[in-house]
């Protein structure tokens, strides 16, 4: 219980593995990281960046948290957007969703699930300005998946509406921000075309969010 001996075990290994592949790994990536991606994805365990993208340490700097939501008030994640952008410079910003999202399903359910609510309530306020639209999908799996797809393009929307990368992109920084979403049941990624690459763009993508 202490101890997980497995883990360390397995670090062991892996670590072994690295240094038999590249006996400089370890040393030159302390030296410094220079990922081109951000990956902004679900918190979910079986959505994990690196793996999915087939990336090695230091290629993508990552920020997850329940159902992949971007909030203009919440420091942990634009303080993340800000580094990657300002400091490291990375050029592209990847929000993917992941089909039948728990915390997407949580928002569509009248339950109570105690603090997580307030962070649900993001994606409630999404589904009510979609809901004309979601609420004609009778399948529930279905309209959860839509829902999945909705919540993409809406949090690739907030991250072009920070501040962060409409500065950026007003210094004239090579910065795209993309929506993607990830299959669970065959481990693969769709870009779902709704990538912005300058603050021109974002009015089309404002119509494509409100009215898919
Ligand atoms: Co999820």
């Amino acid at each position: 219980m202490r101890f997980l001996k497995h883990i360390f075990d397995n670090n062991r290994a892996w670590a072994e593995m690295m240094e038999q592949q590249d006996p400089q790994f370890f040393q030159k990536l302390a030296m410094q990281q220079s990922p081109e991606y951000l990956w902004i994805g679900c918190a979910d365990s079986r959505v994990p960046a690196n793996q999915i993208m087939g990336l090695m340490p230091g290629e993508v700097f990552v920020h997850r948290n329940v159902a992949n939501v971007v909030v203009h008030s919440d420091l942990n994640c634009l303080s993340v957007i800000q580094y990657a952008v300002e400091v490291l410079k990375v050029k592209h910003i990847i929000v993917c969703g992941h089909y039948g999202c728990g915390g997407v399903s949580a928002a569509m359910q009248h339950k109570e699930f105690g603090l997580i609510d307030n962070w649900l309530r993001h994606l409630k306020d999404i589904y009510q300005r979609h809901e004309n639209e979601l609420d004609t999908i009778p399948d529930d799996k279905t309209r959860l998946n839509h829902f999945c797809e909705v919540n993409v393009i809406e949090q690739v929307r907030n991250v072009c509406h920070t501040t962060i990368v409409q500065g950026a992109w007003r210094r004239g920084q090579s910065l795209a921000v993309h929506g993607w979403i990830y299959g669970l049941t065959n481990g693969l990624l769709n870009d779902m075309d709704v990538t912005i690459t300058s603050a021109a763009e974002l009015d089309a993508l404002y119509r494509m969010g409100a009215n898919p």
